[in-house]
């Protein structure tokens, strides 16, 4: 099939390269001419595993990127992969996803006059990003606006996207689930047919669940936000558990063997963060709001999530006055395997150190440069021993495998108190050790 990506972020380029793999023949476009040389280059401009493989074998080839809506026209099925951040009050900016749908649609308007298609060809236009049920409509009307009077042949669906990063590629490829938000059968028998070889080339069975548009998107953020507050209700057990002098740790590697739990997302400490999480959890529960509902256990995994970091540095002030200290930092990503610092827990421990006057020294393998520019006034260290060496105290953000085995590089420490927020550090002979909720 000839597809056409709109939008070439963490999702779009995934997506792209990944049809290409499939067999199909895409069209990346992005408005940033910089990402678009990167892709006909066969590099991506992001950091994800797998996915430089992806784009040289097939840029130039099956896969090509451009900064125009040319191939819309021609395309079986046009993606939107937008970004859509949150407004100031948490709800969803649509601004963004709303003008290149409009944009699509007005390379569809000229459609049927010399592009090729016959006038009465239908055109199907697949939100691939995470957007509210009443955003559908939004975006439905600004792709209709566009197309003027082509707009009765132009067809929207929604097809959210589950993939996380570090692991974009292997999880597009193996989806627990792949689902279709349509309004004709003949939109869900296009989606099946580009999806085929994908489902083919997965060993399991995959489900594939035919919905309604606004049902798909619900359950994307059903998803998140059930993903979310799983790990805020571990975690505001955890601080009930540190309360009590027990370790959550044993508590719920017992609770998840319950298989209504599920053994997954029970991991506490100082909590989730990420570019999805935050961002879908704040915006449903905007539109809940909008809508005239107070989602109050919402509310309640986004508070939990928000204490996390104080709780970490109270538990610090407990131990230590770093007041003119060095104080290390290590792990500044939002998690393991990813150079993105969006929503860190890092941000709020270095702004709390830094209200207390600490001098701060952070370490992360990828994330630094990301960091820098939030705060580029703090050290940076290259390692974690050195960023150890003469702190008088280190607080543990984010679970890299390498804080595991740092043993030795705690006897450098001025003071060596150690506040793990993620249970990574094994050592704790010789050390004032304090876990989150352990
Ligand atoms: C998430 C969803 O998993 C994915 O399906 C969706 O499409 C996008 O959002 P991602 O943001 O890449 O993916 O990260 P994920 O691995 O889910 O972790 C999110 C955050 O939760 C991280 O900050 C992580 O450290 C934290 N986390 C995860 C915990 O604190 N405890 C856990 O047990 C698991």
């Amino acid at each position: 099939m000839r597809v056409t990506v709109v939008g070439s972020g963490y999702v779009g380029t995934t997506l792209a390269a990944c049809l290409a793999d499939a067999g199909h023949d895409v069209t990346a476009v992005d408005i940033d001419p910089d990402v678009v040389a990167a892709i006909n280059d066969g590099h991506a401009a992001i950091h994800e595993p797998g996915l430089d493989d992806l784009l040289s074998e097939h840029a130039g080839d099956r896969l090509r990127a451009t900064t125009e809506y040319e191939s819309v026209p021609d395309a079986d099925v046009t993606f939107l992969a937008i970004g859509t951040p949150s407004n100031e009050d948490g709800s969803i900016d649509l601004g963004a996803l709303t003008a290149a749908a409009e944009m699509t649609g007005e390379a569809l308007a000229g459609e049927g006059n010399g592009s090729g298609a016959t006038p009465d060809d239908r055109h199907l236009v697949v939100v691939k990003s995470t957007i509210t049920p009443p955003g559908v409509g939004a975006v439905r009307e600004a792709l209709h606006a566009g197309a003027g009077d082509a707009a009765d042949r132009v067809e929207l669906a929604t097809n959210p996207e589950f993939l996380r990063e570090g692991t974009a590629v292997d999880d597009f490829r193996h989806p627990d689930k792949i689902v279709f938000g349509t309004e004709s059968e003949w939109a869900t028998e296009r989606l099946e047919t580009l999806y085929e070889p994908l489902v083919a080339a997965t060993d399991a069975d995959v489900p594939v669940i035919r919905t309604d548009p606004e049902t798909a998107v619900m359950i994307k953020y059903a998803n998140n936000a059930f993903l979310a507050s799983k790990i805020s209700l571990s975690n505001d057990l955890g601080n009930i558990c540190k309360r009590f002098g027990i370790d959550a740790y044993e508590v719920m590697d017992a609770v998840g063997l319950d298989d209504r739990i599920g053994a997954k997302f029970l991991r506490s400490g100082v909590g989730w963060g990420g570019s999805c999480f935050p961002k879908d959890v704040d915006a449903i529960r905007a539109a809940a709001r909008e809508a005239g509902y107070e989602p109050a256990l919402l509310d309640a995994a986004v508070a939990v999530n928000d204490g996390q970091p104080e709780r970490m540095l109270e538990l610090l002030d407990a131990h230590a006055d770093v007041a003119g200290g060095r104080v290390a930092v290590l792990g500044l990503a939002f998690k393991p395997g990813t150079d993105d610092v969006r929503n860190s827990r890092a941000i709020p421990i270095i702004e709390g150190l830094q209200d207390r006057s600490a001098d701060v020294v952070g370490y992360d393998p990828v994330a630094a440069e990301n960091t820098r520019e939030r705060f580029p006034d703090i050290e940076y260290a290259d390692s974690a021993a050195a960023a150890l060496d003469g702190a008088s105290a280190a607080l543990v953000v984010t679970d890299w495998d390498e804080f595991a085995a740092l043993d030795d590089a705690f006897d450098a420490m001025a003071d060596p108190v150690v506040i793990d927020g993620r249970r990574v550090i094994e050592r704790r002979a010789g050390l004032t050790y304090e876990g989150l909720t352990w």
